[in-house]
């Protein structure tokens, strides 16, 4: 960090830099703890469902039966989408890519939604819910779309994950299935000011609207430092191919100073308690479906990763094991950052709402690094 002449501090990447506060999730990198609203991931993951952690973060306390029975309906009753958006979703060429497909579709609900400009906090909160609950019917739909199949309508009767398995492969998912995703929702839902958090705050702190801070944050969590690592997980495993090939692989990547998606964080220097549970997870739904090649082959990286570079914390994160645990539900690959995405609705929206109660614009300095007193010399001069 470098002091600039008039105060403020250069931090790149703002990795020293508490931007505001926030009462929604606490990280401790060095501890390996991650707790929503002080209820720590291990016992939600355990013990409660997508909707109920929603009510936690959103209202930085457990609900009772009633007040989550009425959140519940409130996200039901909002799962189908404005009849334009279907034709929307007929009109996406079919080999785009999910996140791209997602962030367009997200934004296009916006010019739908009455209430897209009302910042009062209960237009806020409807909108809120809707973004929650259309975001599943536009992925799977979408995905239908593409594979020239009919589209499926949302299903009131069913929980979120539930319903987005049923949509996306016509059929009902079986219980274990549907708690598998409903589980990796619970563990991406909330983070900290992570990159894609950071910038749907950076939208609604100018009093744009939510639909566009949520627009803002979809295209943020695509990129492979963040959401993106989930898919690039898959690609490396792919590209390994066999457990012969894990060794060699690795250790070319390493030694070429290239990373290895699903590990290191800004935050972590310990575990990632998203991945201790998610590694426990996969491998029994590994075992569960008796597809275990791919779990072995990534508990393999781990233990090259860990002699070659766990002592100075680069250890896996959530994305390491969601891969296999997204493979084993049977997603298709692309469809797993949009899975982060389905999740994490809930911490941006709940950000965003946060940020809205006690507003400051947030618009950091940047460090001049050109020249000064250059001369303008005409054009068919120079
Ligand atoms: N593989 C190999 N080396 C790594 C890795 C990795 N995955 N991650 C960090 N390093 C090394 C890096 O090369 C650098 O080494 P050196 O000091 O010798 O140049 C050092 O560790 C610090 O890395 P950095 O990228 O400067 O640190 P950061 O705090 O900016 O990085 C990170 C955080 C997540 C961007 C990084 O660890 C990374 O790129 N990981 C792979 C992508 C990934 O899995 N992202 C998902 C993050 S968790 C979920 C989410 O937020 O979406």
């Amino acid at each position: 960090m470098t002091t600039m002449p008039s105060g403020p501090v250069l931090d790149k990447g703002l990795a020293n830099t508490i931007a505001s506060d926030s009462r929604m999730s606490f990280i401790d990198g060095q501890q390996g703890i991650l707790e929503y609203v002080g209820v720590d991931i291990d016992s939600l993951a355990r013990h409660s469902t997508f909707e109920e952690t929603v009510f936690l973060l959103w209202n930085c306390r457990l609900p009772k039966k009633s007040e989550l029975d009425g959140l519940v309906a409130q996200i039901r009753a909002e799962y189908d989408i404005p009849a334009p958006m279907w034709d929307l979703i007929r009109a996406v060429p079919k080999d785009a890519v999910p996140m791209h497909v997602l962030r367009t579709l997200v934004s296009a609900l916006s010019m739908f939604d009455p209430e897209v400009d009302d910042a009062s906090p209960e237009a806020n909160q409807r909108k809120a819910v809707r973004l929650l609950a259309k975001t599943p019917t536009l992925i799977a739909n979408f995905d239908r779309h593409r594979k020239g199949k009919p589209f499926v309508k949302p299903d009131a009767s069913l929980d979120m994950a539930a319903n987005f398995l049923k949509m996306l492969n016509g059929e009902p998912a079986t219980a274990t299935m549907a708690r598998a995703l409903d589980v990796c929702l619970i563990l991406h839902a909330d983070h900290g000011f992570n990159a894609s958090t950071f910038a749907a705050l950076v939208t609604i702190s100018t009093l744009s609207d939510l639909y566009s801070a949520i627009t803002t944050a979809i295209g943020t969590l695509k990129g492979p430092l963040h959401g993106g690592a989930n898919e690039a997980v898959m690609h490396l495993l792919d590209e390994i191919g066999d457990m012969s090939n894990v060794e060699s692989v690795i250790r070319g990547r390493l030694e070429r100073k290239e990373k290895i998606m699903g590990f290191g964080h800004r935050v972590y220097k310990a575990y990632d308690p998203r991945a201790t549970y998610l590694k426990t997870f996969a491998k029994k739904l590994a075992e569960d479906t008796g597809n275990l090649k791919l779990y072995e082959m990534s508990s393999k990286i781990e233990e090259i990763m860990a002699a070659a570079v766990g002592a100075r914390g680069i250890l896996p994160n959530v994305d390491f094991y969601s891969a296999t645990t997204y493979y084993s539900i049977g997603l298709q690959v692309d469809l797993f950052t949009p899975m982060f995405a389905m999740s994490r609705i809930a911490g941006w929206v709940g950000h965003c709402i946060e940020q809205l109660a006690d507003n400051k614009l947030i618009r950091p300095r940047c460090e001049y690094t050109g020249p000064h007193g250059v001369k303008y010399v005409p054009i068919d001069d120079r």
